[in-house]
């Protein structure tokens, strides 16, 4: 039997950091939702269809959005004593007609055999179950691409057609349609098209620094302990998620920080930790990219890692004195200010480090120099042993 240290950990609790856990609130995205309630309050007040079209890239929140909206709607509905209710269906997981009209039929009937039963059949149990409870549906069919392109939109025109032709008595279908590609649409043919009126659209744009800062800040008030990821650690993982405007690969990298702080028993995160957590999330292969280095630059690199190891960011100043400790060291002259400028600046071309000029609160603008990908640790070991080596 090994023996665990349970010392104390970061995480209060990690589930919130799982990607199965739904928000109670989707930060930033109060006018998505509005739209949807917008275009499917008919449904509440009308008993009539209504469909809606979502679309953006990865990680901007479309299915958990879509899931919200729908778990808040049924409540809603509830109030004004409609029974509604709703099923997701991953297109992409559960490929062709067939396998998605199985999934929404054992919604209701979880002993639904698999086989035996044509896509008409089945659609006909879907029906019947909605008559049996007066029951408005809504179908969401999330990665709806992967559907369009292998069966093309018959599934769609047949709960189309279901809406059309059912009296409220019999209950009804409504869907919303998620996709990545604005495009995503036009594998449907008019017949199907009709049913998505370009009002319907809903864009998901990509996250912008802030929003991201709000939306991870938000999760470390949920999944981690108070006092053990500060604003600036926030920010750093805002900045990295930003390149992508993806909440997922923010959360992931909170989540993957938080675990390395808590191997190293550390009482907080640390910028070191998410930078550590970035190398996990997307592997970087650091010795190619050193290899590609004059000794110069890799004495400029190496000042900055070694200053930066337990902070977000140094100034250039604090990078110079640095620079002339490692020349010192290893017996190299110093270059002048503006060739260690010109250095800083190829060093920040190549992505191995990210400049910027400090905004309000810092006398006078300087340039803030920060590790955008590789942990100074690692850089340090890497060039350190290959100066040495010469
Ligand atoms: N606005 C937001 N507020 C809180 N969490 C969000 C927000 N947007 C996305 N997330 C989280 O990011 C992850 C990805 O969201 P998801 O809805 O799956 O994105 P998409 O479907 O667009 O790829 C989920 O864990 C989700 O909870
Ligand atoms: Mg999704």
């Amino acid at each position: 039997m090994v023996s665990f240290r349970a010392g104390p950990s970061v995480f209060r609790d990690q589930g919130k950091l799982s990607f199965d856990y739904l928000p109670e609130k989707m930060v930033h995205r109060e006018k998505q939702i509005q739209r949807m309630f917008s275009l499917l309050r008919p449904i509440v007040e009308a008993s009539a269809s209504s469909n809606a079209f979502l679309y953006g890239p990865v990680g901007t929140g479309k299915t958990h959005s879509a899931k919200r909206f729908c778990l808040d709607f049924r409540k809603y509905a509830g109030d004004h004593d409609r029974a509604l209710d709703f099923y997701l269906v991953n297109c992409r997981q559960r490929m062709g007609d067939d396998a998605v009209l199985l999934a929404l039929v054992r919604h209701f009937d979880p002993h639904f055999p698999d086989r035996g039963f044509s896509v008409a059949e089945k659609l006909e149990t879907l029906r019947r179950h909605l008559e049996k409870y007066k029951l408005h549906f809504i179908v969401i069919l999330d990665e709806v691409d992967a559907l369009l392109k292998k069966s093309g939109a018959d599934l769609i025109y047949a709960f189309a057609r279901i809406a059309e032709e059912t009296t409220a008595a019999k209950g009804n279908i409504s869907m919303i349609l998620i996709s990545q590609r604005p495009n995503a649409l036009e594998y449907m043919d008019p017949a199907a098209l009709s049913t998505f009126r370009r009002t319907s659209v809903i864009e998901f744009p990509r996250y912008d620094r802030e929003e991201l800062h709000d939306i991870v800040g938000d999760r470390v008030d949920l999944a981690m302990h108070r006092g053990t990821v500060g604003t600036e650690i926030v920010g750093m993982i805002a900045d990295l998620a930003a390149e992508f405007g993806d909440a997922r690969y923010g959360i992931e990298l909170l989540e993957k920080a938080g675990m390395l702080a808590d191997e190293e028993a550390s009482d907080e995160v640390t910028p070191e930790h998410v930078r550590g957590a970035k190398a996990h999330v997307h592997p970087t292969h650091v010795e190619e990219r050193l290899a590609q280095l004059d000794v110069p630059k890799k004495l400029v690199l190496l000042a900055i890692a070694r200053r930066i190891r337990k902070k977000a960011h140094i100034t250039m100043g604090e990078a110079e004195e640095s620079y002339e400790l490692v020349c010192e060291e290893f017996r190299e002259k110093p270059r002048a200010h503006t060739q260690l400028w010109k250095y800083v600046r190829e060093l920040d071309a190549l992505g191995l480090i990210d400049t910027k000029l400090s905004g309000e609160g810092v006398v006078g603008k300087t340039t803030l120099i920060s590790l955008p990908e590789i942990p100074a640790k690692i850089l340090c070991d890497n060039i350190e042993r290959g100066l040495k080596k010469r």
